[in-house]
């Protein structure tokens, strides 16, 4: 049976996730904070399911979790890293942009390396971490999540181009979601909002291609090339 761990899984695009991952034949570990949300998902699937409750943000009791968590799994092939914050932060509140890198930047390398680390070990695996579209560009309302979400997507390829190198069967995927209809996602400028289970079904796909990079949905790669050309004096203005 294929072994599947995703942190971030309490709620969200995470959760749907390991919905889906379940579904396909996958057992799951569940990893997030909220450990009463872990066990009404754990119950609620059918095949085999572990929990741990984590905050990520803590790195070095994460870590040791995480490997415990694999330990019990007796391994796995698939780390998927749903985890993150973010805020909307025009005063540049310091509270706020330090929790946004504590987990996004700090947590998330944390549990890459514990993932990277075992499937070297191992001798193979799939790594997929779930950045943004807010990685491609700057952002004057939340300038650390979009600049922890491009830190994110930096990693992501510089641990699949160590995989190469090294000649190792290690899968790195970046998936950059545009609006997902979560907790993360409310306010007055949110469009195109996906339902988080039609994200979590084109990530299912994403992962079976073995895609270094995906967006969700599919029409957010308009929006990606957009981000891309606008110059700055048009970006400026958005
Ligand atoms: N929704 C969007 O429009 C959108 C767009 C682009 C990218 N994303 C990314 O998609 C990912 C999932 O977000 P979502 O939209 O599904 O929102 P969500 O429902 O709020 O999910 C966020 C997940 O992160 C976990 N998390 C937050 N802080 C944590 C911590 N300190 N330690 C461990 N886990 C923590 C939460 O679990 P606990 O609170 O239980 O710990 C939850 O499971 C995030 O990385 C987000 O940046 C979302």
């Amino acid at each position: 049976m294929r072994r599947a761990i995703v942190i971030g899984a309490s709620s969200g695009i995470g959760r749907e996730l390991a919905v889906v991952l379940s579904q396909n034949g996958f057992a799951v570990g569940l990893m997030a904070r909220r450990l009463e949300l872990l066990e009404d998902l754990r119950n609620s699937l059918k095949g085999p399911a572990f929990s741990r409750p984590a905050d990520i943000s803590d790195s070095s009791t994460a870590m040791t979790l995480l490997d415990d968590l694999i330990a019990e799994m007796g391994g796995v092939d698939l780390v998927v890293i749903a985890s993150g914050t973010g805020f909307i932060n025009p005063d540049l509140d310091w509270a706020m942009e330090k929790t946004t890198l504590d987990v996004n930047v700090g947590g998330f390398t944390a549990m890459a390396n514990v993932a990277f680390r075992h499937f070297v070990q191992a001798g193979g695996g799939h790594l997929v971490g779930i950045s943004s579209i807010a990685a491609i560009r700057g952002s004057a309302t939340a300038p650390a999540y979009n600049a922890s979400k491009a830190f994110m997507s930096n990693y992501l390829e510089g641990l699949r181009v160590r995989a190469r190198k090294a000649g190792l069967a290690i899968v790195v995927s970046d998936i950059q979601p545009g609006f997902v209809d979560t907790a993360m996602a409310q306010g007055p400028g949110v469009f195109w909002a996906a339902a988080p289970q039609t994200a979590a079904r084109q990530l299912y796909k994403a992962i079976q291609r073995k895609a270094k990079h995906a967006y969700i949905t599919k029409r957010w790669s308009v929006i990606g090339w957009l981000l891309r050309v606008l110059p700055d004096f048009l970006y400026a203005k958005l």
